[in-house]
């Protein structure tokens, strides 16, 4: 899976943190049921957690124009692969699919800050008492400084567009928890990004 063919599209940043991320969902993602992938971007991690966990049906989602790339990497993905699903955060009437999980992958800094909220008020009516948000990325805490690293990619991004941006962990647990979500688990990944679960309360 790591040698895409031409028309596929591939980011050599799935395959250094699919591994990483894999391990922190086999501990949060339930025995059985769906996975909702926000912000499946070329289609990698769908293809390849979907063979990591063919106890569940994996629905990858993106925006329109990225769906046939997922879908290419269908070829790769297990049966459980569900066919990807149009989804964007920012829709005024964002509706999630029925979901036992969602799992949100560097996208949170790309969606603007909207994004975020719709994600966690559309997750608090999908998900149920005990289900989970995975959430990836770089986050601004208030305690410390931000990394090097992550203050060049927070340049960046804001001048790619000014809407985009790494988020402050603060603000996200609190949108979180406004929705009836609370923080599990904040872990530091590889590149100084964080795996953040957030549970839906009883
Ligand atoms: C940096 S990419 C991450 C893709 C993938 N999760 C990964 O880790 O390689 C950000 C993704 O967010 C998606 N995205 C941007 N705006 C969005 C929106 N409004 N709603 C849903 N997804 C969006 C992009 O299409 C892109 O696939």
């Amino acid at each position: 899976m790591n040698v895409s063919s031409p028309e596929r599209p591939y980011a050599i940043a799935c395959d250094r943190n699919r591994d990483p991320i894999l391990a922190i969902l086999r501990e949060c993602l339930p025995a059985k049921g769906r996975v909702l992938e926000i912000g499946s971007g070329t289609g990698q991690h769908a293809a390849y957690f979907s063979n990591a966990f063919p106890h569940l049906e994996w629905l990858p989602s993106d925006l329109p124009q990225n769906l046939e790339g997922i879908s290419l990497w269908r070829q790769e993905a297990g049966p459980n692969c569900l066919a990807p699903a149009g989804l964007d955060l920012l829709s005024d009437a964002l509706q999630l699919p029925p979901a036992d999980a969602i799992v949100c992958i560097n996208t949170l800094h790309i969606v603007a800050w909207q994004g975020t909220h719709r994600l966690f008020t559309a997750a608090g009516k999908t998900l149920s008492p005990g289900q989970a948000i995975y959430l990836y990325g770089p986050y601004r805490y208030a305690d410390r400084p931000l990394e090097p690293s992550n203050e060049q990619f927070d340049q960046w991004l804001k001048e790619r567009d000014p809407a985009s941006g790494i988020r402050n962990f603060e603000d996200l647990s609190r949108i979180a928890q406004e929705q009836g979500f609370a923080l599990e688990t904040d872990l530091p990944m590889p590149a100084n990004n964080r795996s953040l679960i957030f549970r839906r309360a009883p």
